[in-house]
């Protein structure tokens, strides 16, 4: 192993031969790895077999599974009532307005395939300003597999939120945060504000 490790690796027998840089098999896969991870948008060394890519209508049913897990794990008691009442609106709603363009998500999938973890953003209406409204991004739905927790997969997923935010060039990324994501917030930037809430619904 070690000498297989160490024994120089001569690309010039591969397609990619014109890849600038020879050496041994670790040197070529730590530039390899630092290529993927630029290509998936992500350095942390955690990644590594999962790649970050944006959501396509397909992938709403498991949208709406992670939705549903985040209410069970991470919901209040009002907060899942009321995700027992309205989870039927939920898929179609998503769905047009995924087709309308104010509807976008990002995936974290494994090299299996499997869909680990995932968040959305919504581009809703904010206050009206004058004479037009303005659009806010909703950071919403953010969710990671359990087996898949703690390896920078949700930190991912918001950062490449916050990427195509500002290409965008939106100003304020607004979201509700449980006291799990918190921390994956903080980390990315966000910051506390006072907004309170009452609840109307009857108990
Ligand atoms: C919150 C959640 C999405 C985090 O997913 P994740 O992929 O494990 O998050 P990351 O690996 O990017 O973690 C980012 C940071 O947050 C911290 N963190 C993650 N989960 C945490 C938890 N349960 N408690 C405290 N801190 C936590 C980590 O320490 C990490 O910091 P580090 O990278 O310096 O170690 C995931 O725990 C989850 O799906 N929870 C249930 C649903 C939920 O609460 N969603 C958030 C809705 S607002």
């Amino acid at each position: 192993m070690a000498r297989l490790q160490h024994q120089s690796f001569n690309l010039h027998r591969f397609p990619f031969a014109s890849l600038p840089f020879q050496g041994s098999i670790v040197e070529q896969s730590i530039v390899l790895q630092a290529l993927w991870n630029r290509m998936t948008r992500s350095n942390d060394h955690r990644m590594v077999g999962v790649r970050i890519r944006r959501a396509r209508v397909s992938d709403l049913p498991v949208l709406v599974r992670h939705r549903h897990e985040m209410w069970m794990e991470a919901g209040t008691k009002a907060q899942k009532q009321r995700w027992d009442r309205d989870k039927g609106k939920y898929a179609p709603w998503a769905r047009s307005q995924f087709r309308a363009g104010r509807f976008l998500g990002w995936v974290a999938e494994t090299d299996n395939g499997v869909l680990a973890g995932s968040g959305c953003l919504w581009l809703r209406l904010g206050h009206r300003v004058a004479k037009s409204r303005t659009v806010q991004p909703y950071l919403l739905s953010m969710y990671t597999e359990k087996g898949f927790r703690g390896r920078g997969i949700a930190s991912a997923i918001v950062e490449s939120a916050i990427k195509w935010s500002k290409k965008k060039n939106f100003r304020t990324i607004f979201l509700h945060a449980t006291t799990q994501g918190r921390r994956v917030y903080a980390k990315c930037g966000f910051k506390r504000t006072g907004e309170m809430r009452l609840d109307l619904t009857p108990r």
